[in-house]
């Protein structure tokens, strides 16, 4: 049995008020649900505060990214080192978004996924598929070389504890959800290539999220899924309502 997870990526959004207010209403929203691992990515400068609120509550904290050196003459970047500093157990990487604006590789995003691990957090790895990619048939051949790439070189025990987060691009702040049945089959390709690529220990242990424009709405069917491990939320996690319902998922 795969324990779900539930994890909200606040993005580039939450002043030090805003991001206040959301935790304390949330902590108090989900405070009795115990079967789920619930986790807030919010950005880097309020991790802080954020991790002082979380004390004592069943909410994890993780990071949005990170470099893969631990210090050093890196300008402007933040260090897996510093991230554990400031309580974080989680750190979200490869993310569309980045891979799509800060031109990030598989090749960093293995270097990082690898660091993460050398430094005891967990990484939350991305993939996804465009639409051109979908439209083109290529689905599968994208995700298996992101997987193949970002997971490179890993020891069995390391891979077991990757959590993967399938996120179509063209389901990402669209509105346009993937049907459950889009999700499943991709869900379970991954499965079956964590299968070929390290066995059926790692295959059957790994949880993989969907990420997509994941709502109230539509949360529970997703998650009626076999393969569908948890779910990854942008929009609907920056509304402590809205996230806690899809935390509550049924
Ligand atoms: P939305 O839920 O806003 O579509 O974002 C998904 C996402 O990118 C989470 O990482």
């Amino acid at each position: 049995m795969r324990r779900p997870i539930v994890a909200g990526n606040w993005k580039l959004n939450g002043t030090l008020d805003d991001a206040e207010e959301l935790v304390v209403a949330l902590k108090n929203l989900v405070k009795d649900v115990e079967k789920v691992d619930i986790i807030i990515a919010p950005p880097f400068t309020v991790l802080s505060i954020i991790s002082a609120l979380l004390i004592g509550t069943n909410i994890k904290l993780a990071a949005q990214n990170m470099y893969f050196e631990n210090s050093g003459a890196y300008t402007g970047e933040v260090s897996p080192v510093m991230l554990k500093d400031v309580g974080c157990e989680y750190v979200i990487l490869g993310h569309s978004e980045r891979r799509g604006y800060f031109a990030e590789t598989s090749d960093i995003v293995n270097k990082k996924i690898k660091s993460a691990f050398a430094n005891d957090l967990t990484p939350i790895m991305c993939i996804g598929e465009s639409l051109e990619q979908r439209e083109a048939d290529l689905t599968f051949n994208v995700i298996e070389t992101q997987l193949k790439e970002g997971l490179g070189g890993l020891e069995n025990e390391l891979a077991k504890n990757v959590i993967v987060a399938y996120e179509p691009i063209w389901a990402i702040g669209t509105g346009k959800t993937a049907t459950k049945e889009q999700a499943q089959e991709v869900h379970a390709f991954i499965r079956g290539k964590l299968n070929d690529f390290f066995g059926k220990d790692v295959a059957n242990a790994v949880r993989i999220l969907y990420g997509g424009s994941v709502k109230p709405e539509n949360v529970d069917e997703l998650m009626s899924q076999k393969d569908i491990d948890g779910s990854l939320v942008g929009g609907a996690s920056l509304k402590a309502e809205s996230f806690a319902r899809i935390v509550k998922f049924q």
